[in-house]
């Protein structure tokens, strides 16, 4: 890491650090985030950042918050190679690398109108992860396929 760098984002002392982020994907973590900019806490954002492991990348600093489970999972499906540090008193106490989850529950919306999981409220949408790299998912109820594509739209609610 470069001394340029440093200076451009600080270290954080406790809070959360997203790092390796799909380069141009930051926004998208942000909204799997809920981050509007209406919060108190201090959130950094660096978008195309130079990275030795890939081209360009973006990182998200997220103080004083952890992620939860349902976050991380969204994220692994929209920018699996990103990694979750937990900063705690500036040193990074936990580092995980995502993996893809095999089911996703209640996080996203099947694309066919008539699927159960749209027209009976008790039915929670639950997709199967069927392939990770180009990323597509399969309704559990009528095998509906779901692509990132359609992932990221859901999360920014426009077409990439
Ligand atoms: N970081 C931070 N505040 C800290 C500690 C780390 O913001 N108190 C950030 C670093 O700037 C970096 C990320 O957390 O963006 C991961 O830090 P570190 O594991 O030290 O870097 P690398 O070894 O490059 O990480 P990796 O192996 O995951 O690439
Ligand atoms: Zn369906």
């Amino acid at each position: 890491m470069n001394e340029k760098k440093e200076i451009l984002v600080a270290k954080i002392e406790n809070g959360t650090v997203i790092d390796h982020i799909t380069a141009g994907r930051a926004l998208a973590v942000l909204k799997i985030l809920n981050i509007t900019g209406k919060e108190k806490n201090r959130v950094s954002i660096l978008i195309n950042a130079d990275s030795k492991k890939m081209i360009k990348k973006d990182i998200i600093k997220v103080e004083e918050r952890e992620l939860s489970a349902d976050e991380v999972s969204l994220i692994s499906l929209i920018s699996l190679d990103a990694t979750v540090n937990i900063v705690k008193g500036y040193e990074i106490v936990k580092k995980t690398k995502l993996t893809l989850p095999k089911r996703v529950k209640g996080l996203l919306r099947c694309n066919s109108h008539t699927c159960i999981s749209n027209q009976d409220p008790e039915a929670t949408p639950t997709f199967n992860v069927i392939e990770s790299k180009p990323l597509k998912l399969s309704c559990v109820y009528c095998r509906t396929y779901l692509y990132e594509e359609d992932v990221l739209y859901q999360i920014l609610g426009e077409k990439q």
